[in-house]
């Protein structure tokens, strides 16, 4: 006889019910295989300690519901059902999940760094000083304090021109864009021109918000205004401070150029100031929003700082559009959660924002020089791009290499990585490439992610033979 391992207590619902629970549980999972013969009532019911009418109830009730099968003189059997598939459907299930043991995907800061004390001393701040009306429905474009206190911060961070009132606080860059575009696709689908190669996640959004993305090319300047001009676009995405993924900055002459085009076609540049705080061979460049603040939106949010998680972000927008973007929040969710947005006006205030920020750029400087010097060695035919920022690094493979086979080959390695090809949206345009997120991997273990990358990568065919150690 199985043992039948069944967990019992004295539950409200009554024991039989328990029983049947616990081994429909055990069917269900595949503990109990179909055939398998039951122990007889008055077995079982020893076992449990329970009386004999307790088992029979349970049996009765899954041989109601075809989990058992009862025959004069065979006993009671598990039926033979048919394993649910997995989550995911047939393909998944038949595909193992990888192993990763070096994870550089992009997108992700450091979860371990969130800085648990100083948002608990923060909130435990807020939760004493806010007063009971506060907790109300508030302005849906956000609290006051917080308001306030972005506002000083964007000026001084990101050198941006902020009022208050022309803030809106948002659940980050995406709700941020998805309200933006709302608002601007409401006579019809707005022509969007958007950095080509673009972030696949913001790409998305953006359609679902009523744009049609038009791909424009991004050198080493940045977006090609020239190529912008062709398209029929009066509204641009852009990621100025660090573009997504190819790391360039927007030199100054394509920023004047960006706002004299806005000008001119009477257009608006939604700026994605996505992870602008993070610079490490210099101070950041101030925001474009800077240069034209009656034509470009600015968006930002914590996710790069503190967590993704925390879902907190703001926008600055020219006065009547800031307005429509707070209307429209007050017919969707009614704003962001007020306690929240105190106790980041509280890490703010207090300059743990500030050195939260401090401590991520020494340690994702960090991160950064130790993949680019690995790279350097162990694959020294490919080239870094892209200034020192951010928590992704852009490296070109050489011309002919077959980028999704490098991938595949890394992750047999236990290295996951992305390739850019994915990320381009005007097919074919522009070399192999990988993204490779390096924020949550230790400097210490680069070297190694860095060595099977490059082995992942000879594999392929393409020379990734390491330079002497001296050498680097
Ligand atoms: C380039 C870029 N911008 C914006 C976002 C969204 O950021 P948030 O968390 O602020 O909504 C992402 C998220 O992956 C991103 O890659």
């Amino acid at each position: 006889m199985p043992d039948l391992q069944l967990r019992i207590d004295r539950p409200a619902g009554g024991l039989a019910a328990q029983v049947a629970a616990e081994l429909r549980s055990a069917i269900r999972s595949g503990r109990l295989a179909g055939g398998v013969r039951l122990p007889a009532s008055r077995e079982l019911a020893r076992d449990l300690g329970t009386s004999r009418g307790v088992v029979v109830e349970a049996y009765e009730q899954l041989v109601a519901e075809g989990f058992l099968v009862a025959r004069q003189g065979a006993g009671t059997r598990v039926a033979d059902l048919q394993p649910a598939p997995a989550t995911g459907g047939a393909r998944s299930a038949a595909k193992a999940p990888r192993r990763v043991a070096y994870d550089l995907r992009v997108g992700t800061p450091d979860l371990s760094a969130f800085p648990r004390r100083a948002w608990l001393a923060a909130m435990r701040q807020a939760m004493s000083v806010v007063p009971n009306e506060a907790l109300g429905y508030g302005d849906p474009g956000g609290v006051p304090e917080l308001r306030t206190e972005l506002a000083a911060y964007l000026g001084r961070v990101r050198a941006a021109a902020v009022a208050a009132d022309r803030l809106v606080v948002t659940s980050g860059v995406a709700q941020g864009l998805h309200l933006t575009i709302g608002v601007l696709a409401r006579t019809g689908p707005v022509p969007l021109a958007v950095e080509d190669p673009h972030s696949a996640r913001t790409l998305g959004l953006l359609e679902a918000a009523g744009a049609v993305p038009v791909p424009v090319p991004v050198d080493g300047e940045g977006i090609v205004v020239d190529e912008l001009r062709r398209t029929p676009a009066r509204a641009v995405m852009v990621t100025p401070a660090h573009q997504y993924p190819t790391g360039v900055v927007l030199s100054p002459r394509r920023r004047a150029e960006l706002v004299a085009w806005a000008a001119e076609v009477d257009g608006v540049v939604l700026e994605d100031d996505y992870d602008a705080e993070f610079r490490y061979d210099r101070d950041p460049v101030g925001c474009l929003q800077a240069l034209c603040p009656q034509r470009v939106v600015l968006l930002g949010s914590v996710s790069k700082a503190l967590a993704p998680g925390l879902r907190l972000g703001w926008l600055v927008a020219p006065s009547p559009l800031a307005q429509a973007v707070r209307d429209a929040r007050a017919t969707t969710d009614l704003g962001s959660p007020v306690l929240d947005q105190y106790a980041l006006a509280q890490l703010l205030a207090s300059g743990a924002y500030d050195r939260q920020l401090r401590q991520l750029r020494r340690r994702y400087r960090a991160r950064r020089d130790a993949l680019a010097g690995a790279l350097a060695r162990w694959l020294p035919g490919a080239a870094v791009r892209g200034v020192s920022a951010g928590i992704q690094l852009y490296v070109e493979l050489p011309p002919g290499c077959d980028e999704a086979a490098v991938v595949e080959a890394a992750a047999e390695r236990g290295v996951a990585v992305e390739g850019v090809a994915p990320l381009r949206i005007a097919a074919g345009r522009g070399p192999p490439a990988l993204v490779l997120g390096f924020a949550r991997l230790p400097e210490h273990r680069i070297a190694e992610a860095v060595r099977l990358l490059a082995e992942a990568a000879t594999t392929t065919g393409l020379r990734g033979s390491p330079r002497p150690a001296a050498r680097r």
